[in-house]
């Protein structure tokens, strides 16, 4: 079956409005002259305060080719929760992802996997669709429990959502090690990580929803590397960081994931 390839860039902390609206820019130059049907999704997910310039920026004929995405959210409604921002809120904009799970989240502002499968739900109930990311350090990955704690991220991260949601979602594999550090995983491996990762979506929701959802590798994707990662089998697309930040080399990721 085939899955239509996502190519997600994560603007982490950087860029300011202005700076914002000049990739935006870039990248709509770039993606000018390609058909709509020909690009994989292209995604795009800015700091909360450059959403609404984005947003307006996408608006001005990027004819559907970049959506937009969050790097975070919280999942209650409202209320007495200083400095967080709900999902309905997020509607505010032509959102159609959020982020949730980064390990950068997990490492830095505590985020545990009964937050992460609290987002999934709450992201799911408001008609949108998670980007859940999973990984190991590196010291799991030498102890050999990348698989068991890869397994234990997503079964915990996805309880109690029903299968149809989960068809719809989208998994990121991001090594730990492999982030910004310029190390990409070897194309084999994350590939067999994602097969294993489909098959348990597949042990916990059925065949159907393991094989409509969509899984991306994360970790140093560049250029150079994209077009050996959408070879593989399993592997459905990029969550991209320091290679998102340049219109010129995301798009050419963009580009690589074409051919
Ligand atoms: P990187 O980041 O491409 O800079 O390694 C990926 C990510 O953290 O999503």
């Amino acid at each position: 079956m085939s899955r239509k390839p996502i190519i997600a860039g994560n603007w982490k902390m950087h860029n300011n409005c202005a700076q914002s609206v000049e990739l935006i820019q870039g990248l709509k130059a770039e993606l000018k002259d390609i058909e709509k049907d020909l690009l994989p999704e292209v995604v795009v997910a800015p700091v909360f305060t450059s959403l609404y310039a984005v947003d307006e920026e996408l608006k001005k004929c990027a004819c559907g080719k970049i959506k937009l995405a969050a790097q975070n959210c919280f999942y209650e409604e409202k209320g007495a929760y200083t400095g967080e921002i709900a999902i309905n809120m997020l509607k505010d904009f032509d959102m159609s992802y959020i982020i949730i799970g980064h390990s950068e989240r997990r490492q830095y502002f505590s985020e545990s996997d009964e937050m992460i499968n609290k987002k999934a739900k709450a992201i799911l109930a408001n008609g949108l669709l998670p980007i859940i990311c999973c990984g190991e350090t590196l010291e799991q990955r030498e102890q050999g429990i990348t698989d068991k704690h890869i397994a234990s991220q997503i079964t915990k991260a996805l309880d109690g959502i029903s299968s149809e949601d989960v068809a719809k979602s989208v998994i990121a594999y991001e090594p730990i090690w492999a982030i910004g550090t310029g190390k990409t995983c070897d194309s084999i491996e994350a590939n067999r990580v994602i097969k294993m990762i489909r098959e348990t979506v597949k042990s916990l929701k059925g065949e159907a929803a393991a094989n409509s959802i969509r899984i991306l590798y994360g970790g140093s994707v560049k250029p150079e590397t994209i077009e050996e990662q959408m070879a593989q089998s399993d592997i459905d697309g990029a969550l991209v960081g320091g290679a998102s930040l340049k219109a010129d080399s995301f798009s050419k990721i963009v580009k690589g994931a074409m051919a």
